[in-house]
């Protein structure tokens, strides 16, 4: 019997294998779906930290040696740990882009191989897919549709999710993502890599008043984000500084401000336009925020606010699955492999994959969420 139709037959419970390495952490994860209940039967997360610590930021040469030196364990770790033999799975899902090519590569070639070898659908994930249905993993109050607000290592992007596939970019990165903003302000300090958490201990004991860093958009009434310029005025107001422990701190708070004043007003932005793209009338909204930074607490912080103020469900996925992980790969995967989805075996790995493939094609700078991306 063809693939398709199987997988069309197939009754519950449904068991996908999810595989990530579109950056620098190498996942496998192995999801179960019975009666609608999602069970996480492993989640294994294998990060590269110690690689590119020395270099206080991610070397793709280095990211893709060693997603290829550690996915077969990663892999067999999430299958043994799940309880399951490969022989379990129905499908298997890989992220295919968007991310660094080598390690997308790694990724996509050994979910390929299983599908070829098990005779089961491969399921080519979107990575921006996985981190919008990421609190469907945990967070029973999740629905479509909702605003999204991803902001992590590579994206920052407010996006309309109206259903699996159905996405409408609201807002997006001309430049410098989120996180690489927080890594580039610990880099030229010397705070060591990654820069989030560092920034975000260090600017406790800081004084957020002490630097009135840029606000770049503030006063405009769409819901992009410039960053770029806030990692040029903090290398200014160090080099400035006496370099003390005092001065970092005082920088990391006002940098950390700047930050959370700049998110509000993009979300206060993107929620009229987010209104008028729902297709019907909504009595309850919904705010999903996914993405490593999404861990920082003074951004949550100011979230919880604006959605009070906005009248709005603030949706966090725990801190383990706000970064990237497999679990969120193999639930996409799965949603996918319900309604009756797969991809060819020849897919290709996608450096450049926008959520929203009209947005990008209008707007090719910001379509995309990353700097200078194209498609
Ligand atoms: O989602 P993620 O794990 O990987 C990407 O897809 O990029 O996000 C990693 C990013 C890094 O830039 C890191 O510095 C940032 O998330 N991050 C934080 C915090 N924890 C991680 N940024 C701000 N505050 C944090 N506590
Ligand atoms: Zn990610």
């Amino acid at each position: 019997m063809a693939l398709a139709s199987r997988q069309r037959e197939k009754q519950e419970p449904i068991t996908i294998l999810g595989i990530e390495s579109s950056c620098d952490e190498t996942a496998a994860a192995v999801l179960r779906r019975d009666r609608q209940r999602t069970e996480i039967l492993s989640s294994i997360v294998a990060t590269q930290l110690r690689e590119h610590t020395p270099y206080g930021g991610i070397v793709p040469e280095i990211a893709a040696r060693a997603h290829t030196a550690k996915i077969d364990t990663v892999i067999r770790a999430a299958v043994d740990e799940a309880g399951i033999n490969y022989v379990d799975l129905d499908g298997v899902a890989a992220t295919s882009g968007p991310g660094l090519i080598g390690g997308v590569i790694t990724g996509l070639m050994c979910a390929k191989g299983l599908a070829l070898a098990l005779d089961i659908p491969l399921l080519a994930v979107n990575h921006l897919e996985g981190h919008a249905l990421s609190p469907r993993l945990t967070e029973k109050n999740y629905a479509f549709p909702n605003l999204l607000l991803l902001v992590s290592g590579g994206h920052t992007q407010l996006i309309g999710v109206h259903g699996l596939g159905d996405y409408t970019r609201i807002g997006s990165t001309v430049d410098d993502a989120l996180g690489e903003a927080f890594d580039k302000t610990a880099k030229v300090m010397g705070l060591g890599f990654p820069g989030g958490p560092k920034v975000e201990n260090l600017a406790a004991t800081g004084d957020a008043g002490t630097y009135d860093f840029p606000r770049p958009y503030s006063g405009t009434d769409h819901a992009n984000f410039s960053l770029s310029g806030l990692k040029t005025a903090v290398a200014r107001a160090f080099d400035s500084s006496d370099k003390s422990g005092q001065a970092k701190a005082d920088i990391c708070a006002s940098f950390q401000q700047a930050v959370c004043d700049i998110i509000v007003d993009r979300i206060k932005n993107a929620i009229p336009i987010y209104r008028k793209q729902l297709k019907e009338p909504e009595s309850s909204h919904r705010l999903v925020v996914a993405g490593g930074v999404a861990a920082n607490q003074a951004i949550r912080s100011v979230l919880v606010d604006v959605c009070e103020q906005q009248n709005f469900r603030l949706i966090v996925p725990p801190l383990k699955y706000c970064t990237d992980n497999a679990a969120m790969i193999a639930l996409a995967g799965l949603e996918r492999f319900e309604k009756g989805q797969s991809d060819p075996l020849n897919t290709r790995a996608r450096p450049r994959w926008p959520l929203d493939e009209q947005a990008a094609k209008s707007d090719p700078v910001s379509g995309c969420g990353k700097k200078g991306a194209k498609s």
